[in-house]
């Protein structure tokens, strides 16, 4: 497998924890149980409201020696109501605080849209902001000089499509170093994979299993027989055949979850090697099909539309 490397030599892990939706009180045990069986990357954000007890599971790990903070990627996210430059550096000092951490090793601009400040969720037109009154090359300069304070050793950005990452580069001269979005067999992104290739963007496959919402389903990826054929040839679970062509396509993957055995069997997904026959015949069962589609900030009378969030 092709190492995801940053210009400066360091490493994005190839899988990572996720951490949405994990309950403050499971996260804990989730986060210390990753670590010990061999996950380097955590990925956070200040809106899943658990920052706080993944940075006490954190404390623990350096304090015991169970990983050194060196050997550790932690990733946060701005959210969209600090996009404001005068908000962002108290929001990576919130996270950074929550977390017990000195310095992220990656932040990113959760989702191209803006909020009115101190709001955590839109209800109504009223708690947007559009990005003509906040532009994201503007939060994006903000988000360079955190780099260059040293509160993050690098930035990227999430939910950003090709012409956003284009306007961006062309509006600041400042390519962002990640770009974390949706990919799943289901919706595989082909263009924004090649774009961001081409372009030395690393990219952060999330929902990298379809999320809760396919996965109990029967329509789901996991009951697809696809993907249970090459599980059966494999001779392994499911979960890490797709968690294994997310590595293998180059991305890096960040599954959920806060159960033990699921926790260790997506980190097995590290030992299965796809071959190209197995690669082709997932590639065929893409549907384009998009599950977190920013219907949270589509709002009657709002500044966003999914065509101007997703340019689709
Ligand atoms: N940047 C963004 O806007 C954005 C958006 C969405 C997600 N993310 C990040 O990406 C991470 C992953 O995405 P996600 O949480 O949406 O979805 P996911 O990782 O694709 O799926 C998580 C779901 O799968 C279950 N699960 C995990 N491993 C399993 C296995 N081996 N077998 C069966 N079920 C399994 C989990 O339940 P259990 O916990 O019970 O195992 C949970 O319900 C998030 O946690 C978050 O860190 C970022």
């Amino acid at each position: 497998m092709k190492k995801l490397k940053f210009k400066n030599g360091d490493e994005l892990p190839p899988i990572g924890l996720g951490t949405w939706l994990s309950k403050p009180h499971e996260v804990y045990d989730a986060v210390l149980e990753a670590i010990r069986c061999g996950y380097r990357h955590i990925d956070c954000a200040y809106v899943y409201k658990n920052e706080i007890e993944v940075g006490m599971a954190l404390d623990y790990a350096f304090r015991y020696g169970i990983v050194k903070r060196e050997e550790l990627f932690v990733t946060s996210k701005l959210w969209n109501s600090d996009h404001d430059p005068e908000r962002t550096e108290n929001a990576i000092n919130r996270t950074l605080s929550n977390l017990q951490l000195k310095k992220l090793d990656l932040y990113l601009i959760h989702w191209p849209v803006a909020f009115a400040p101190g709001k955590d969720f839109a209800n109504s037109a009223g708690d947007l902001v559009s990005l003509r009154d906040m532009p994201l090359s503007i939060t994006w300069q903000a988000m360079y000089k955190l780099k260059q304070k040293g509160l993050t050793a690098h930035i990227g950005v999430s939910n950003f499509n090709i012409p956003k990452l284009r306007g961006l580069v062309a509006d600041t001269k400042i390519k962002p170093e990640v770009n974390q979005v949706e990919m799943h067999p289901f919706l595989q992104q082909n263009d924004l994979l090649a774009y961001c290739q081409e372009q030395s963007i690393l990219v952060t496959a999330y929902s990298p299993l379809g999320s809760r919402h396919l996965i109990k389903t029967d329509e789901g990826i996991h009951s697809h027989p696809v993907i249970i054929d090459i599980a059966r040839k494999h001779q392994c679970a499911v979960s890490q055949v797709i968690l294994a062509w997310g590595m293998k396509r180059g991305t890096s993957v960040i599954p959920k979850s806060v159960n033990e055995e699921r926790i260790r069997e997506n980190f097995g997904a590290l030992k299965i090697k796809l071959d190209g026959e197995d690669m082709e015949k997932i590639s065929a069962i893409d549907k384009n099909l998009r599950l977190s589609n920013a219907d949270f900030c589509v709002l009657p009378k709002g500044s966003y539309t999914y065509k101007s969030i997703w340019e689709e």
